[in-house]
């Protein structure tokens, strides 16, 4: 019999999940009952933090992530808890400098990360840098995740360079972080067989199955070597977010491969998560469109948020029948920018871009000002150059950076903290309102009314200001 080696597995439902199918709005009081028996499965990690989760939670939800994330410490005393952050642009849409990425990382440990996953939109690794060695400081396992796409540049020798780079800068782990839903089975055996010749750092994959390919693809991986694979309960799985936890685990019972997870527990949470998930479709939130195949997503290489965001703003605009061309001009615009994979916040840049250059009948009329910071420099290197023609027409003569762009930014810690101090009540605060400035004031505002609400004396000085 072979040797057997366990897959490990990281459940998703309390981030890219619930991100991927209900736009985040699982709140944390519907996740924690459920804490307990999650806590029991034997995951290798439970990914709960970062990517979306955060901005949703003050925006949305009018919680503070930083009290989501100590409840979940307090409640899995056994499971590594996981979060996915877009390297120097932290959890926003921005580069940060390098002391609020530092300062993020330490107190996203301080208050329970062991996994920080460290990804950045054009592969430019002197973007992780700060963030890895940041989570190694602090005794987290700095993951970095190689956002995963297709084209030219993108050659089997390109990752394996990569990879190489990666275990050399310091990181714990590698993630093929394939948001699209772009890697197929039999590509799978050859990425992950040629990384393992490269590297001798565990190896996560991350997919979707927008496409439909997902679990065969994790099922070639695994053959394949790969060390961990993400999966989620199955009434948050499938469609535009992961394989499902239980399936995967049926798969490889009795094999090298088994986890031991116990399949009865795993029910028991399923039925848990269930009734969230039929509100969730009564609702709306839920929307069946995004739990079927779209094949689509393979032909444009287009991550199944993007096409979401290209319906909604074509939408907005009364031009739904330019649909198709402007799903043609993507890759265009994304071949003129160094063919960029297509993750926030690359995504969104190429994707107003296409839709500005169909709307207007000509191309780079209206330049937005990402694609203008793009073709300077301002977000790092990309794997191809520029068009040179098309970077002439948006920015002219303007200088172009070549160094690692948060060289060029200032300390900006002490500012923050001078611009929120009134609303301060722990120090994690001054970091939401680094990444979400006016979301956060508006949160801390709201924070304070419901004190006040509480707090019959102190209502008395309001004035009537808020509603009884
Ligand atoms: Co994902």
């Amino acid at each position: 019999m072979a040797e057997k080696k366990p897959i490990k597995i990281t459940e998703t439902i309390l981030r890219d999940a619930h991100q991927s199918l209900i736009a985040t709005r699982m709140t944390t009081e519907q996740m924690l009952p459920i804490i307990d028996k999650m806590d029991k499965v034997g995951y290798h990690s439970v990914e709960c933090w970062g990517g979306a989760t955060f901005d949703a939670s003050l925006r949305f939800l009018k919680e503070d992530p930083w009290d989501r994330l100590r409840k979940f410490r307090d409640g899995f005393k056994n499971t590594k808890l996981q979060m996915l952050f877009r390297g120097q642009n932290i959890l926003g849409y921005r580069p940060y400098a390098d002391d609020v990425v530092e300062y993020f990382v330490q107190k996203s440990a301080a208050n329970g990360i062991d996994i920080i996953r460290i990804f950045d939109c054009l592969n430019d690794l002197r973007n992780l840098q700060t963030a890895v060695t940041a989570a190694n400081k602090e005794g987290a396992h700095a993951q970095v995740a190689l956002s995963y796409t297709l084209g030219e540049a993108y050659t089997i020798d390109y990752w394996k360079d990569i990879a190489k780079r990666v275990e050399e800068m310091g990181a714990n782990s590698i993630c093929i972080k394939d948001m699209a839903g772009l890697l197929l089975p039999y590509q799978a055996t050859e990425l992950v067989t040629e990384l393992k010749s490269v590297t001798s750092l565990p190896i996560q994959l991350h997919t979707h199955y927008t496409s439909g390919v997902a679990s065969m693809t994790y099922l070639k991986a695994v053959e394949a070597g790969v060390d961990v694979i993400d999966t989620a309960m199955s009434p948050f799985a499938l469609g535009t977010s992961q394989p499902a936890t239980e399936v995967m685990v049926e798969t490889f019972k009795g094999t090298p491969y088994d986890t031991g997870f116990d399949q009865q527990l795993l029910a028991e949470i399923a039925d848990y998560f269930r009734p969230i998930r039929d509100e969730a479709l009564e609702s709306g939130l839920l929307n069946p469109k995004n739990l079927g195949v779209n094949i689509k997503t393979l032909l444009y290489q287009v991550p199944g948020g993007m096409l979401s965001n290209l319906t909604s703003q074509l939408k907005e605009q009364g031009a739904e029948d330019k649909y198709y061309q402007v799903l043609e001009e993507v890759p265009r615009v994304r071949k003129d920018l160094g063919e960029p994979p297509l993750v926030t916040p690359s995504s969104q840049i190429v994707g107003t871009q296409s839709v500005f250059n169909v709307l207007m009948g000509e191309r780079y009329k209206m330049v937005t000002k990402e694609t203008k910071d793009i073709l300077t420099g301002h977000y790092g290197a990309t794997v191809k150059p520029f068009d040179p023609e098309v970077q002439k027409k948006c920015i002219g003569d303007a200088e172009v950076i070549t160094c690692r762009p948060a060289d060029l930014l200032e300390p900006e810690l002490d500012k923050l903290e001078s611009e929120m101090a009134q609303y301060k009540e722990q120090d994690e605060d001054v970091l939401s309102y680094a990444l979400f400035p006016q979301v956060a004031t508006e949160f801390f505002k709201y924070r304070q009314a419901q004190k006040t609400k509480v707090d019959p004396n102190a209502a008395d000085t309001q004035n009537g200001a808020y509603p009884v």
